[in-house]
């Protein structure tokens, strides 16, 4: 399979593509490359990155931002930066992607474990996580027979949490995280939240 990924460079996106480099194509994609340049938060970008992608069989959305802060604190631009770019970002790449993926190819996309797991500081990061798990359970149905598409919802990440000074235990490795996507990608499945956490969700 030729496999488009995004936030290839990020911690997840690295286990991604190391993951599926051993059987697949990878085309790695982010703001600064390596392959591809996209930011997702701008449709035309999407637009052009899929153009150069050409007709690949799947892409996996590892990238994408929402403003973690207090409440109080968290101002109307958070909130429409947070929805523009993780949120519409994601939804964008799968709007686009019945010209662009090839037919009966799959999109998976990463949402979060704060959209059923809140804590303090992550209003608007549960609201874009929760938008994605909704947007793709109800986008299957609608893609049904031509794109299969599916989100993933790590929890904490070992190695994010060792960089937080906290125990890297209590989170998923991000080699672990990246067989969920593999799952996506080769299983016949859509419509799917998929959990990469600690617990099941
Ligand atoms: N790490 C965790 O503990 C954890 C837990 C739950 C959920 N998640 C979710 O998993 C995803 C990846 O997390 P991560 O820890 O791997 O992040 P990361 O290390 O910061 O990597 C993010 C990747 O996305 C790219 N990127 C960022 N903004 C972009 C944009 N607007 N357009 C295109 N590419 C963009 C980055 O490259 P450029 O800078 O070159 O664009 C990079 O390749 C995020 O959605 C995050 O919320 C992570």
């Amino acid at each position: 399979m030729r496999i488009l990924v995004i936030g290839a460079t990020g911690l997840l996106g690295t286990e991604i593509v190391r993951l599926l480099s051993r059987d697949h194509e990878v085309i790695g994609a982010s703001r600064k490359g390596p392959a591809l340049t996209v930011d997702i938060s701008d449709k035309a970008s999407i637009v052009a990155m899929y153009r150069q992608a050409g007709a690949p069989d799947a892409v996996i959305c590892v990238a994408g931002t929402a403003k973690f802060a207090p409440l109080d604190v968290l101002a109307d631009e958070d909130f429409a930066f947070s929805l523009a770019n993780k949120l519409m970002g994601q939804i964008n790449l799968v709007r686009c992607a019945p010209q662009a993926v090839k037919p009966g190819g799959s999109i998976t996309l990463t949402s979060g474990v704060l959209a059923l797991h809140p804590i303090p500081g992550g209003a608007a990061v549960s609201v874009v996580n929760a938008g994605v798990d909704a947007f793709v359970r109800a986008a299957a149905l609608e893609l049904a027979g031509k794109l299969r598409v599916n989100a993933v919802s790590p929890g904490w990440v070992s190695e994010t949490l060792q960089a937080m000074g906290r125990d890297p235990d209590e989170g998923v490795p991000a080699a672990v995280v990246a067989q969920a996507y593999r799952k996506c990608v080769v299983e016949d499945i859509t419509g799917q939240v998929v959990s990469a956490a600690l617990s099941p969700q």
